[in-house]
């Protein structure tokens, strides 16, 4: 499938429900109390989320995926921690959130936008369920995505993988997919005095 079959290049990306479906997830945020003994603080879970969202689309059109699609994995794939602020068996328990907030999009912007579908739905919860296992690779290529975006973003805002993990691994791996594995080692720290 083309990656930009659903509107012309010059209309934009097409990820439209995607935005919606974040509109809806950061109005919940609001509501959410930031006491509590939360294994993570919103403030990381909700960053985390809008930034594996974003390096989902890029990912996604660097392997000829869908990047809406793709971003919806990542918008939705640590939503029972983001709401609970627990990560225990976070993947299988993002479904019940994944279908309350398809649905409340689907009964708002479906007319407009376009519904997401259940083969979608299905989609995106098969990449989530799975997700922690980083050592496991499939053949499921939104999950494999979710897992390197996982892992790079992770990275990204400055969490060092442990030596040889598969995060660190998956981390590589998808910098090497972009030729820019190298220059990291150029990198230094310079810490102003
Ligand atoms: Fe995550």
């Amino acid at each position: 499938m083309p990656i930009l079959s659903k509107g012309k290049p010059e209309a934009g990306l097409p990820v439209w429900r995607l935005n919606r479906v974040l509109a809806i997830l950061q109005t919940r945020i609001e509501t959410l109390s930031r006491e509590g003994n939360r294994e993570t603080p919103i403030v990381w879970s909700t960053a985390h989320m809008y930034t594996t969202t974003q390096l989902a689309k890029i990912v996604a059109i660097q392997r000829s995926l869908d990047p809406e699609l793709a971003g919806l994995v990542c918008a939705f794939h640590d939503v029972h921690t983001l709401h609970t602020g627990k990560y225990q068996d976070h993947g299988p328990k993002a479904l019940g959130y994944i279908l309350e907030i398809v649905k409340e999009y689907n009964d708002k912007w479906s007319d407009q936008l376009g519904d997401i579908s259940e083969a979608e739905v299905e989609i995106i919860y098969q990449a989530i369920k799975g997700h922690s296992d980083k050592n496991v690779v499939t053949e499921l290529p939104y999950e494999e995505l979710l897992k390197d975006v996982d892992s790079l973003d992770a990275f990204l805002h400055g969490f060092e993988p442990q030596e040889k993990s598969a995060r660190e691994e998956r981390t590589i791996r998808l910098l090497d997919e972009f030729n820019i594995d190298d220059q990291l080692s150029a990198l230094k720290r310079e810490v102003p005095e």
